[in-house]
């Protein structure tokens, strides 16, 4: 029977990319999670975020899903791989799970007239080097330069993305990033939180600096790759409908939640065990 699309994030930002592919692609059917209760997962080690998402993605194939999209890069960088050769194999092999970074890699080059580009994004996320081993596939002799940013994350949970005293952080990991290569022009949101800080950065962006957001690019791989896989379009039901799911409590997830996906949104409590 076809069923919504699962779309994950350790928390609030994968509703940046739901935001898109609900644009983009309107007509399938959504079913969100965040893992609020245990977010952020950008300081956690490797085993923990891998554990976490895939207890995610069981969840996610326990409402039928057949297509999930890890809509956060820490856990396509820490988790995707080990789930897509260990574990679908034995779960079921004609489910799929996609990340976020591949798709944002196989066009981040085409932004950058220097060759050098910027990568901001969680603890976990620069420290796997995923970005910089993806990009070399298909942009070798771009450089790459990466900023951890752990602090945006927590700013932006909890509400502090447009107040004074996150322009500290804002700046600092600028400044940071461009010590590295003042000739960065293109700077990647390496992140599914980081649109909400995007006024922010804006702010600290030197003249000429493209900032990229990786929603509407994921939707139109997305989009392209249920085109090429009519087999697993058929499975993705169709009927407009979205769902959310947090592992925390409703009501403060439906207060955030609307920020980040620009309209109000009704959601569900679930434990994920
Ligand atoms: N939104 C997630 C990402 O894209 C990370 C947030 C977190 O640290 O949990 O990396």
């Amino acid at each position: 029977m076809p069923a919504p699309i699962g779309v994950f994030d350790s928390g609030y930002g994968g509703l940046t990319i739901l935001k898109e592919l609900k644009k983009q692609l309107p007509h399938y059917d959504y079913i969100y999670l965040g893992d609020n209760a245990r977010a952020p997962y950008g300081t956690r080690s490797f085993e923990t975020v891998y554990q976490y998402t895939l207890e995610a993605v069981n969840w996610f194939f326990g409402q039928g899903c057949e297509l999930v999209i890890l809509a956060c890069n820490t856990a396509s960088a820490k988790a995707l791989r080990n789930i897509q050769q260990l574990n679908l194999p034995t779960i079921d092999p004609n489910k799929r799970v996609l990340g976020v970074i591949r798709p944002t890699t196989e066009v981040l080059g085409n932004f950058t007239t220097t060759q050098k580009v910027g990568i901001m994004g969680t603890l976990g996320t620069v420290q796997s080097n995923s970005y910089p081993i993806e990009l070399a596939h298909f942009f070798p002799g771009l450089e790459v330069y990466q900023q951890a940013c752990p602090m945006w994350v927590p700013l932006i949970e909890n509400g502090e993305f447009d107040q004074p005293g996150a322009d500290y952080f804002v700046k600092q990991y600028m400044e940071a990033l461009f010590k590295q290569a003042a000739d960065i022009d293109t700077i990647l949101l390496a992140c599914t939180h980081y649109p909400l800080l995007e006024a922010k950065i804006r702010s600290f962006l030197p003249a000429g600096v493209q900032l990229v957001q990786q929603g509407d690019i994921v939707a139109a791989s997305l989009a392209k790759y249920l085109v090429m896989h009519p087999d697993m379009a058929q499975k993705c039901s169709q009927n407009g409908h979205l769902a959310f799911f947090t592992t925390d409590e409703p009501a403060p997830f439906e207060k955030q939640a609307s920020l980040f996906f620009g309209q109000k949104v009704e959601a569900k409590h679930t434990d994920l065990a």
